[in-house]
């Protein structure tokens, strides 16, 4: 019955950021009586949330052109974002309330100089089964051993084409060889499947879709193609999205795909070539939402729990920190925002009209 929940509008009227002081008094009453029987992490429609995104930092060492807007946005100063021990804490706090799985974002998370202090921190908490980083790959050699050793169990790659000088084109930056050397490093550390994110846009890179697919034939990865979401500043338009079913009949053009069983909450589906040893998946958010499954949570690099990808609604986890917020406080406020999320985002056109972040600040 999802369907008929409210969804997301651009006339939703919560404030782009709430401080965890300013929740309506009459929510907090209502969410206190409630509090005991609730789960800390469940919603409204009965979504469980499992999987918490933490974004490290806001900057990145590419810029790619679907991320990244064309003017730099207003960093965060350093003072504001989460410090090691905030961003440790709360990832306990997340995992005794039933998350089991951490993924950590950035920008681009390997520009952090802390990254393995906090891995080091996160991969021994009791109950988490799983450490996810998505990242681009260029920091990636210098810094796996320390990564692998503290429990970094699951790794996503992003790269958007297979042709060095069109890497240089989307990312506006050098990097390609790195990459593909990050790539081989972490399949023959056994990462496997290895997931690589392909943001798939007309007229810049969907002439390559069978290369990638090709790449699979003897390669244990999982080359994702994702549709071109919008975010602030990207320039986004229905243009230049290729809705995934248009982009499968061009696969099937040259390879059979046969379906493959996903997960509850995967946030791809999965087809593999007969007789191919990698898999490809579609991350369809644009024309085939997968919002009933979403067990997702996320913290900005500036401390901000962020319920949604594409809501508007944070409230500042940050601030009740550094007030002296004892875990309960946090509970409280944590439950109260994963009470407010909506049952799904509100369709492609609508989101291209909302305020949000800029994708760099939100890590996906
Ligand atoms: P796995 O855990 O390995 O399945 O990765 P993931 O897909 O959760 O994370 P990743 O960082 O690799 O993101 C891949 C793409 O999926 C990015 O474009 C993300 O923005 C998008 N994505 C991740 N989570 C969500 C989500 O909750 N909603 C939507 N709409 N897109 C998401
Ligand atoms: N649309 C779809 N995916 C995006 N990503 C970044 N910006 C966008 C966008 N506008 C992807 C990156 C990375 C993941 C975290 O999100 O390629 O792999
Ligand atoms: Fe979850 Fe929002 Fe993504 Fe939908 S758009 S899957 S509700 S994060």
């Amino acid at each position: 019955m999802l369907h008929e929940l409210p969804v997301l509008s651009a006339s939703d009227a919560q404030p782009a950021a709430t401080r965890y002081d300013e929740v309506p008094h009459d929510f907090q009453l209502d969410y206190d009586a409630a509090r005991s029987e609730a789960q800390v992490l469940s919603d409204g429609f009965g979504r469980q949330h499992t999987y918490l995104r933490i974004s490290l930092v806001e900057r990145c060492n590419l810029r790619c052109r679907y991320c990244m807007p064309e003017e730099d946005p207003e960093w965060t100063p350093d003072a504001q974002i989460l410090t090691t021990e905030e961003v440790i804490r709360l990832a306990r706090l997340f995992v005794e309330e039933g998350v089991t799985k951490i993924r950590l974002t950035g920008g681009e998370p390997l520009l952090r100089r802390d990254i393995e202090t906090i891995t080091e921190g996160i991969g021994p908490l009791p109950g988490l089964e799983t450490l996810a980083l998505t990242t681009n790959g260029l920091l990636l050699p210098k810094k796996f051993d320390r990564l692998q050793r503290a429990g970094l169990n699951l790794l996503n790659i992003s790269l958007d084409t297979l042709r060095p000088d069109r890497f240089e084109q989307v990312t506006q930056r050098r990097g390609f060889d790195l990459v593909l050397a990050a790539i081989d490093e972490a399949l023959a550390r056994g990462y496997e499947p290895l997931k690589i994110n392909c943001v798939v846009m007309r007229g810049v890179n969907d002439d390559e879709a069978t290369d990638f697919v090709a790449w699979t034939e003897d390669k244990p990865l999982e080359v994702r193609f994702i549709e071109f979401m919008p975010f602030d500043g990207n320039r986004w338009d229905d243009t230049h999205l290729v809705p995934y079913q248009e982009l499968i009949e061009r696969i099937r053009q040259r390879f059979p795909l046969v379906r493959q069983q996903d997960g509850p909450n995967d946030t791809s589906k999965t087809y593999r070539v007969p007789g191919f040893t990698g898999t490809v998946g579609f991350i369809t958010s644009m024309t085939d939402p997968f919002c009933e499954g979403c067990n997702r949570l996320r913290i900005t690099a500036d401390g901000n729990l962020k319920v949604c990808l594409f809501g508007r609604a944070e409230v500042s986890l940050r601030d009740a920190l550094r007030d002296g917020a004892s875990d309960d406080d946090l509970r409280g406020i944590i439950s109260a925002a994963v009470g407010r999320k909506h049952a799904r985002h509100a369709g492609m056109y609508t989101l291209a009209q909302m305020e949000n972040r800029p994708m760099i600040t939100i890590g996906g």
